[in-house]
């Protein structure tokens, strides 16, 4: 069953939206390559949303360890921060999810660090510009599968891949509920979209093959070939008029 928000609901995903967004800006923004280890970057985060009245959504979810998830170059997804050095040319991932009165936020982004290649940059807009082909399909009427048609379809346009086994998800009092939300089309038409349903609609894009494989570490998921991937997420909600991007970055409401 997908639970439908009221416009009181919604307001409280946005402030915890908004809480995830003004964390990822200082995170992106504090970098320094060869000096940034990733566990400086979570502990900076779980300062911020103290600071903000949050509580992470991550940490102790099904044990995970840590408030972030920090995906550095060949890592999808679910990196753990730890004593690893940020460099210059990596390719950065930060997965944040807030909690605020009971209501989750999940955002996460994707940045390069020093120089880059016009290779990287170019993946990083194609899979950020994927989500935002999604989140325009994320209205009253649609099916779940307008949203992954639309991701999946600007992806192999531009010559990359969509990882397929991990998808995203409605949120709300929970960091996941029904539904899930592929990245590609599935035989599923998937659910009718309708105002007030809330989801965490998140492309997972790869250079090379979109087959991953998980680290012995039981979290880290890189892909298989090694090649670099981008993973983009934005908290969305639907309205009668246009989607509602309650995780959406100021930086981000500039170019729009
Ligand atoms: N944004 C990711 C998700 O929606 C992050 C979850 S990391 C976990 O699944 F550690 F909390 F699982
Ligand atoms: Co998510």
């Amino acid at each position: 069953m997908i639970k439908i928000k009221t416009p009181e609901e919604i307001e409280k995903m946005r402030v915890a939206g908004q809480v995830v967004a003004r964390t990822l800006e200082a995170l992106t923004s504090s970098i320094v390559p060869g000096k940034t280890r990733t566990i400086d970057l979570d502990r900076m985060a779980e300062e911020l949303l103290k600071e903000q009245g949050a509580k992470p959504s991550f940490k102790g979810y099904m044990d995970y360890p840590a408030s972030t998830c920090i995906s550095i170059n060949e890592v999808v997804v679910h990196g753990i921060p730890d004593e690893r050095v940020i460099q210059a040319g990596d390719i950065v991932g930060i997965d944040l999810g807030a909690i605020v009165d009971g209501y989750h936020g999940d955002s996460a982004v994707t940045v390069p660090v020093g120089e880059t290649t016009d290779e990287v940059r170019r993946l990083l807009r194609v899979a950020r510009e994927s989500l935002f082909k999604g989140i325009a399909q994320a209205r009253a009427g649609n099916y779940i599968r307008d949203i992954s048609r639309a991701i999946q379809e600007y992806v192999e346009r531009h010559g990359y891949s969509v990882v397929r086994e991990m998808v995203g998800h409605g949120i709300g009092t929970k960091m996941h509920e029904e539904p899930q939300v592929p990245n590609y089309v599935t035989s599923r038409r998937g659910d009718m979209l309708q105002p007030g349903m809330t989801l965490a609609i998140e492309p997972m894009v790869n250079i090379g093959t979109f087959e991953i494989v998980h680290l012995p570490d039981k979290w880290t998921v890189v892909t298989k070939d090694r090649s670099l991937s981008a993973h983009f997420e934005h908290t969305v909600a639907i309205t009668d008029n246009e989607p509602d991007i309650l995780t959406l970055r100021r930086e981000e409401g500039a170019r729009q």
